[in-house]
């Protein structure tokens, strides 16, 4: 095929919308144009366009065919880079909150990270010792973000964002709080506006005192019943490397739609 045809192809399915390609998933009409698509992407001459088509005709055979190994993990197999998982980390007012940062960090080496602290946290650990590329956001964001009506809400866009959120450490108090479903903060927000088909995880850090004390076992089982994973320690919270083995075991048995 000429560079010249394949250019008015190109330039004719880059404008395809998603309602169009609803349209277009009748089976039978489906089929041939993924055929046709693949074999015009065979043809192409440069790889952009070559990738183009190809990544036309997979999307045209996941929607059809929803399932199966074109829609699986909603990746596409032709995708030449699947973006990097979205991790918020959240920190709460606990002693061992100084872990934060090698939280972040670890992460860091393979997600993008985003951090959330309470006011109550920022006494536990120095926000300069984040990784440069984590940005820390706390409920002075909140205010500023929001100024009118029809303003994004900053817990809204984070929640968004995420694919998955990681509290860590989490306190009684923001424990008690989640259980209870209250949001007078960034991070009781976001977790109150969560939706729990993206996976949560906990670190609780708590004095042994405040953990023998019946509410814990109350409010850890309130969240249970939300799908919220919790990462057990075996005296205060879970050592990072603990918490990120945790990450990847809920990421391998329910992997991100990273599409
Ligand atoms: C020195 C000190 C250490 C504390 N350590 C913890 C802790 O390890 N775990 C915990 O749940 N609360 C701890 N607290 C209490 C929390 O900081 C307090 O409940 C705070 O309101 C938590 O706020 P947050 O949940 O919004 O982060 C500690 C308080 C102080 C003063």
């Amino acid at each position: 095929m000429k560079k010249g045809s394949v250019f008015t192809y190109s330039k004719r399915y880059t404008i395809f919308e998603r309602s169009t390609l609803a349209l277009l998933c009748q089976p039978k009409l489906s089929c041939f144009l993924h055929f046709f698509l693949f074999g015009v992407a065979q043809d192409s001459e440069t790889p952009e366009l070559r990738s183009c088509f190809l990544c036309l005709s997979y999307i045209l055979q996941a929607m059809e065919h929803p399932g199966t190994q074109y829609a699986q993990k909603g990746k596409l197999p032709m995708d030449p880079a699947p973006r990097k998982p979205r991790i918020l980390l959240a920190a709460c007012g606990c002693v061992a909150a100084f872990k934060f940062a090698k939280i972040c960090e670890i992460f860091c080496d393979w997600a993008e990270v985003k951090a959330v602290a309470t006011p109550a946290s920022l006494r536990f650990f120095n926000t300069a010792s984040l990784p440069k590329n984590v940005y820390l956001y706390t409920d002075e964001h909140e205010r500023l973000f929001w100024r009118k009506v029809g303003d994004k809400m900053l817990h809204i866009e984070l929640c968004r964002w995420a694919d998955l959120m990681v509290i860590a450490p989490l306190s009684a108090n923001t424990l008690a709080k989640i259980a209870g479903g209250m949001c007078d903060n960034l991070l009781t927000c976001i977790v109150r506006a969560w939706d729990y088909n993206k996976p949560m995880l906990i670190a609780l850090d708590v004095h042994t005192f405040m953990w023998r004390n019946p509410f814990t076992e109350k409010h850890l089982m309130s969240v249970d019943e939300l799908g919220v994973n919790f990462i057990p320690g075996s005296d205060t919270m879970a050592e990072p490397s603990e918490i990120h083995s945790s990450v990847i075991g809920v990421l391998q048995s329910r992997p991100l739609p990273l599409n």
